[in-house]
């Protein structure tokens, strides 16, 4: 047998990890067979030959199976982390050891390491960039602007990502098509909801091992991800409780048969707190003040500005560990607030994130938008593209046959009848 030579280019904590990582994608792609077909194709079809892409995703044993699609597909990929806490060391050490693919992410890694990773992302010269969050695409603007010529376009995980996006087109500095990912129905509807959802109970649940039964359960947010975490929450009886500044989506939560009300009121009432609006210090010194001993609060948004810890941290006699993911902070008052994850995302700190089999669904849509990218480069203006309804539709098509769910179709009776505004009443 030839051995596959390894690039020593990479930043990970332990290669003798990859037979574990190895182990746990194999399991993981199981529930993914949609991507998996998409990397028979691109093995078939190379549409990323000659193409340098850097992937900034959290690196899980899913996104293994998008960089394998990637560099079946031809690409010199390149792959960071999207976040600090949610690397899992093993799959870092397969992705190099077995697959030859870069991989610069260790999971605690601080600030500073997050950072370099990103600048060396970015030494690749991508013509591709996969983001998370949009880090990458926002340090190229910044920072490497004579790099953009390379670029033939990026694409956007999240919703955290569409947001600063939209911030840069309305700047006039997004001067390359980006394909929003998120906002596919393949993505949002499953991924933001029954993923986020589930795994970010599954992230309180391992890092607290707490009955959620019970329990009084704050919701900041009701977004996808605010409705999924609510509904799980309310499965496995908690009193759920949500708290939103748009109206529509307060209206809705209520007619779900949330309670609905603002966090200064559910700050006293609350035994967990997440949060899932994307935006800054949802929960701050005036909430902490006024919560249960012992409340919980944590975080399942992108980033780890949601909860304004360095003001809890100000106020703190003590700060200790009490578990792994678990740290209680000691207030003057005698009463104690329990942090979870650190305020960064607990699905990802503390469990797995995303089950594999939602994640099919939104690394396809990656993996597709990269191949319309590359298929149609040149022919797109800068801007942000939704997926076109065909791949979000072909993707849902292939999922529910995997599924072994068929549906009806049209009868011709039908089709003509919803084509046709002559007939009415
Ligand atoms: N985002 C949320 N869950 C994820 C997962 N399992 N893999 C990659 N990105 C994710």
């Amino acid at each position: 047998m030839v051995a596959t030579p390894i690039r020593q280019k990479y930043d990970i904590k332990d290669i003798s990890l990859a037979p574990k990582g190895k182990q746990r994608i194999e399991w993981a792609a199981r529930e993914m067979p949609v991507l998996k077909q998409i990397q028979e194709r691109f093995a078939q079809e190379k549409p990323f030959a000659g193409i340098r892409l850097v992937a900034c995703c959290h690196v899980t044993t899913e996104t293994a199976s998008l960089a394998i699609a990637l560099k079946l597909g031809g690409a010199d990929a390149v792959l960071i982390a999207s976040n600090p806490l949610s690397t899992q060391d093993d799959v870092a050490a397969c992705l190099v050891a077995d697959y030859d693919i870069p991989v610069y992410a260790i999971k605690g890694e601080d600030n500073e390491t997050y950072h370099r990773h990103v600048q060396t992302a970015l030494d690749h010269k991508p013509n591709i960039i996969i983001d998370d969050g949009s880090d990458v695409v926002a340090t190229l603007i910044k920072e490497r602007q004579h790099q953009i010529a390379d670029l033939i376009g990026t694409t956007e995980e999240t919703t955290t990502g569409i947001v600063r996006l939209a911030a840069m087109l309305k700047d006039g500095v997004l001067t390359f098509p980006a394909m929003n990912v998120n906002d596919a129905d393949t993505k949002h509807f499953f991924d933001n909801r029954y993923g986020t959802g589930q795994s970010t109970l599954d992230g309180i649940i391992r890092a607290t091992n707490i009955l959620l039964a019970g329990k009084v359960v704050v919701v900041a947010g009701y977004g996808w991800c605010g409705k999924g975490v609510a509904m799980r929450a309310r499965g496995l009886g908690s009193n759920v409780i949500v708290t939103e500044i748009n109206p529509v989506r307060a209206i809705e939560a209520a007619m779900d048969g949330f309670r609905v009300m603002p966090m200064a009121e559910a700050a006293t009432q609350g035994d967990i707190f997440v949060t899932v609006t994307g935006n800054k210090h949802v929960i701050r010194a005036e909430h902490f003040e006024v919560m249960k001993d012992g409340a919980m609060v944590c975080n399942s948004g992108h980033f780890d500005i949601e909860i304004d810890l360095k003001s809890l941290g100000a106020k703190a006699s003590e700060v200790k560990e009490v578990r792994n993911f678990t740290q209680k902070y000691t207030l003057p008052n005698g009463k104690s607030i329990v942090v979870l994850g650190e305020g960064r995302l607990i699905n990802l700190a503390a469990a797995e994130g995303h089950p594999s089999a939602v994640m099919d669904m939104s690394f396809a849509n990656q993996a597709l938008a990269c191949e319309y990218l590359v298929k149609n480069k040149g022919q797109l203006k800068p801007g942000i593209y939704n997926i076109p309804t065909e791949l979000d539709q072909e993707i849902a098509a292939l999922k529910l046959k995997a599924m072994g769910i068929s549906i009806d179709t049209l009868t011709d009776e039908q089709n003509e009848y919803i084509n046709s505004w002559t007939v009415g009443t």
